[in-house]
């Protein structure tokens, strides 16, 4: 299964998220984070981990993405980050063209060459619009999270993003609120969600609206690589709305046929 993470605007924890979402569902399965931001990644320095062999390595292999890669091959890009008990991903560098034509080719046909059987994959797809590396990505995710804050930009950008997001995403969108919000409820950003819904004509794709998650500084802080997890990761604030987010889109793999 594919869930994508991204961002409406702005620095809405996309990354931590993500990476807090990979981190509760290793737990329980296998797991694959990709730094999918084809505005760099921030993982390999966060964690003080080598960049390559990571996403721009992996998608130079053309010949080998030609006739499909195996476990035993993506692990060879794969990272094992120190966050909660542990996550695999496949890290990219900060910035740069390399970047982009990177999650360009991993994002062809689906995100092929990420999918393994019986694999979690959460990617980092950094700010969401149809111009993006990732698009492809997002359009192919079996869940998409699409983080914000209750601000009236923002709620402005999604107007404008909604008729295309669920044209592509569909029923698979959720909406994710992050913390410190900003000025509207999350009652309030529902409301304005159903109505750009009905404004796009798709009364039927309703995205859930969840959150806000919880400010956590100490596990925002182990996210980010600043501090070591400690045993009892799992039972903190943010961790603990993550696992109940993750519950929610692992629950219904495919609902609307997403990925295949
Ligand atoms: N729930 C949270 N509570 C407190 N700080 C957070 C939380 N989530 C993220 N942060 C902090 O916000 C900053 C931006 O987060 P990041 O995930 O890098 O955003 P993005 O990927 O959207 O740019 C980081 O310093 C991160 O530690
Ligand atoms: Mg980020």
């Amino acid at each position: 299964m594919l869930i994508t993470v991204g961002s409406l605007k702005g620095q809405p924890a996309v990354t931590t998220t993500a990476l807090g979402l990979a981190a509760v569902l290793s737990a329980g399965a296998r797991v694959l984070l990709v730094e999918a931001d084809p505005s760099g990644g921030d993982l390999a320095s966060n964690f003080r981990v080598p960049i390559a062999p990571g996403l721009v390595e992996l998608a130079s292999q053309t010949s080998t993405l030609v006739s499909g890669v195996d476990a035993a091959v993506l692990e060879r890009f794969t990272r094992r980050l120190p966050a909660g008990g542990g996550v695999s991903a496949i890290v990219a560098p900060p910035a740069g063209s390399r970047t982009v034509a990177a999650v360009a080719v991993v994002a062809v046909g689906r995100g092929r060459v990420l999918r393994q059987p019986d694999v979690t994959v959460v990617a980092d797809v950094g700010r969401v619009s149809p111009a993006s590396a990732a698009w492809p990505l997002m359009e192919a995710a079996d869940r998409m999270v699409l983080m914000m804050r209750g601000r009236l930009g923002d709620l402005a950008h999604l107007h404008g993003l909604l008729p295309e997001l669920l044209a592509a995403v569909g029923g698979r969108l959720t909406i994710v609120l992050c913390a410190g919000g900003g000025g509207y409820r999350p009652a309030q950003v529902t409301d304005s969600v159903h109505t750009a819904v009905r404004e796009a004509g798709l009364p039927s794709l309703c995205p859930p609206v969840w959150g806000p998650l919880p400010h956590d500084e100490t596990t925002a802080r182990m996210l980010a690589g600043e501090r070591k997890p400690h045993k009892k990761w799992r039972h903190t604030p943010l961790m603990r709305a993550l696992d109940e987010l993750a519950a929610d889109l692992t629950r219904q793999p495919a609902a609307t046929g997403g990925g295949r």
